[in-house]
């Protein structure tokens, strides 16, 4: 049974409307039919203005050095099993060379909020992998100086990966210790202002989340107007103060990616690894209910057990051969075709 008054607010979101607060934590409830008709909706507006085109995106996790202490983050400073790596300059361009090859029209390159690369050293990083590829680069390198982010923007960076976490500001300040989600949202403008396409995101299930704090997520994300939104699942990270926590449910996750979906009908969307990770179908779900993007891992198999963001972590033994046929296999699997070339925002126009 759907509700009617269900079945009107589906639609008038579906349609374009801007949906307020309320509405949007009563769709992130849904379960049952009315979840299945929400999903339709969300997978009618993505092939409308996505198209049926999955791009992937390679990801290069060049160093898991941090200086933070998030509470969620396997890999945040204060914890001391973790064998901590960078990738020479070299490697990583050698890594994005191999992800071009491999068919990928853009890589990310992701590192922990270090000086794991001095900045003139990632500018010299993308100023190469621009010069010796076709490659769409985005960066993912946490809360910076305006000034670095103007030098990679200058070297060529395209886009940047920045996630807002949580759009609750107590909540971002308990996780993230000494850090205001006002600074982070002002980062995000920084990054518009600097040209780049800038992507966000949140996790879904962090302790003390509510639905009106999903609501919240994405409404920060309509009023930033992003160009991309990943949601993932939160998984508690052993040796974290989170470790005993629970996790996010892939229900609720799939919710969010929906309601996103309608919200910001033009955005890249991911179908997250961490969605993947907590579920056998994760990937191909989200794909079903708004996303748009898969992120398959081209990180070389040696470095990948120490970027454990959180356990379980999909691919861990793969290298980068191996998740390009799985990830296509995955994506015709689903009726929808591995999309070519760089994969921008529709709205960009360069
Ligand atoms: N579970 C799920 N996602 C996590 N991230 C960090 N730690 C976890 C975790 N324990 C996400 C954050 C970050 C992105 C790179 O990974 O949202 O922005
Ligand atoms: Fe890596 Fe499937 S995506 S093996």
């Amino acid at each position: 049974m759907i509700r009617r008054e269900v079945l009107s607010l589906i639609r008038r979101a579906e349609a374009g409307a801007d949906l307020g607060r309320d509405e949007l934590a009563f769709l992130l409830s849904l379960e049952g039919e009315e979840q299945k008709a929400l999903f339709g909706a969300a997978d009618r507006v993505r092939a409308r203005t996505m198209g049926d085109g999955v791009h992937l995106r390679g990801l290069i996790e060049f160093s898991n050095i941090c200086r933070m202490d998030c509470c969620y983050c396997g890999i945040r400073r204060s914890n001391r099993h973790v064998r901590r790596y960078r990738m020479a300059p070299e490697e990583i361009v050698a890594a994005a060379q191999g992800a071009s090859r491999l068919g990928y029209g853009s890589v990310v390159l992701q590192s922990g909020e270090g000086d794991a690369l001095d900045p003139e050293e990632l500018a010299g990083v993308v100023r190469q992998i621009k010069a010796t590829t076709p490659l769409a680069v985005t960066l993912s390198v946490g809360e910076r100086t305006r000034e670095e982010y103007a030098l990679w923007r200058e070297a060529g960076a395209d886009r940047f990966l920045l996630r807002h976490e949580t759009a609750d500001p107590e909540l971002f300040a308990r996780l993230r210790p000494g850090r205001r989600l006002e600074q982070r949202v002002q980062c995000l403008l920084w990054l518009r202002e600097l040209g780049y396409q800038v992507g966000s995101g949140f996790m879904v299930g962090l302790p003390g989340q509510t639905v009106e704090t999903i609501a919240d997520d994405i409404l920060l994300l309509r009023k930033l107007n992003v160009e991309m939104a990943g949601i993932g699942p939160f998984i508690p990270a052993p040796n974290t103060p989170l470790a005993d926590a629970a996790a996010g449910t892939v229900d609720r996750t799939l919710n969010a990616v929906a309601c996103t979906r309608l919200t910001l009908q033009d955005a890249h969307l991911p179908a997250t690894t961490a969605l993947g990770s907590i579920h056998p179908r994760g990937r191909q779900l989200a794909l079903a209910c708004g996303a748009n993007v898969i992120m398959p891992n081209v990180t070389p198999g040696r470095y990948r057990d120490h970027y454990q963001l959180y356990p379980n972590k999909i691919c861990l033994r793969e290298e980068p051969e191996h998740c390009a046929p799985c990830v296509t296999a995955l994506i015709l699997g689903e009726g929808r075709f591995v999309a070519t070339g760089p994969g921008h925002s529709p709205r960009w126009t360069s």
